[in-house]
């Protein structure tokens, strides 16, 4: 008898306020200074992007982006951690992008802390490029961390 594998059915919708706590329960497993359930609601209330990614109708990632005079800046993207290495954080960040190319966003910016290997691989891989640092912008276990400022020309 042999097993027939069947590949999760993977969809990206629009985040809705019913969302917030499968999305809010990645977060606090994910982030060690996480954003509040206050946070996720108010970017859905002021009207940022936010998408979630289902695996099989359950979300397993989501991401945050807000688009103003032609810049965009990528706030969060998060895949909880059984489904990390999958594309999936890669396939949101290409989403994202997408939204702001349609929004007429010249550049795509986003912080990430130096420390966030992943994260820095992954948008690397991206093209992003550094273009600063903030510094002491992160909290941290000891003191502050600072952020790099990447960003990805959206106009060719
Ligand atoms: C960063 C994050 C979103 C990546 O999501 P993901 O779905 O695991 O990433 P993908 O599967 O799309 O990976 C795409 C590429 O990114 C790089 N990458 C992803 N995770 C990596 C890791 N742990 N180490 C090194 N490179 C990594 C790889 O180049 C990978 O390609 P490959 O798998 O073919 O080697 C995920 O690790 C995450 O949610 N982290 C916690 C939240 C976070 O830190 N968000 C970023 C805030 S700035």
């Amino acid at each position: 008898m042999s097993a027939v594998l069947q590949q999760p059915k993977v969809t990206v919708r629009p985040m809705r306020d019913v969302d917030v706590d499968a999305v809010l329960k990645i977060e606090l497993d994910m982030y060690e200074f996480p954003w509040t359930e206050g946070i996720l609601k108010d970017c859905l209330r002021v009207g940022y992007c936010c998408w979630v990614l289902c695996e099989d109708g359950g979300i397993v990632a989501y991401a945050v982006l807000s688009i103003a005079a032609g810049e965009s800046h990528l706030l969060n993207v998060c895949v909880s951690a059984q489904c990390q290495r999958r594309g999936y954080g890669k396939q949101l960040v290409e989403h994202m992008l997408d939204l702001a190319k349609r929004h007429d966003a010249q550049v795509c910016l986003l912080e990430v802390r130096p420390s966030n290997t992943a994260a820095v691989t992954l948008y690397e891989k991206m093209n992003f490029v550094e273009v600063g640092t903030r510094p002491a912008y992160y909290p941290a276990k000891k003191g502050r961390e600072d952020a790099l400022i990447l960003a990805l020309e959206l106009i060719f």
